[in-house]
């Protein structure tokens, strides 16, 4: 893996972290695509804080790069645009609205299905937003749409 080739901001990056883009750029947009090792992945400023996260959705691949932010019981989230799925943009978890039918009324209720997007490091320097490497060693649903998708140059915003 070369940590290094995908760097297109002509600048020193702190150890291990891939350029993305001007920190102004990313706040005008509100958001980007960016490759990390040939990886696509998506990137927003919202709220005052940048979260990076696999670009295709761990549901069957829609590109949530297109997806609306939603606030769902104070958290931040990515819609899909293809089928609605919600992703937190802090964490990468699946919510998803269910009822308890052991309790006396039931109402539905936001629950998390666990970390199913593979959130990436990012961080600001200078001016400059880097993210990490993904740690490989660990495994997300996003990842087989992430390797499908890999180097595929059809996907934009
Ligand atoms: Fe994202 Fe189905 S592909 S919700």
């Amino acid at each position: 893996v070369d940590l290094h080739s995908s760097s297109t901001g002509g600048e020193i990056e702190p150890a291990g972290f891939i350029f993305v883009g001007k920190e102004e750029d990313i706040k005008k947009s509100q958001r980007l695509t960016a490759k990390i090792n040939g990886r696509e992945i998506v990137v927003f400023y919202h709220k005052g804080k940048f979260h990076a996260l696999d670009s295709r959705c761990y549901h069957e691949g829609g590109p949530l790069c297109q997806g609306e932010i939603e606030d769902i019981d104070g958290q931040a989230c990515i819609v899909c645009p293809w089928h609605k799925f919600k992703i937190t943009l802090e964490t990468g978890e699946g919510l998803y609205e269910g009822i308890n039918p052991l309790e006396p009324s039931p109402t539905p209720k936001w629950q998390s299905k666990g970390v199913k997007q593979r959130i990436h490091k990012i961080t600001t320097d200078n001016g400059n937003v880097y993210v990490s490497p993904p740690d490989l060693s660990v495994n997300f649903d996003s990842d087989y749409f992430a390797d499908k998708y890999k180097n595929g140059g059809e996907l934009s915003m």
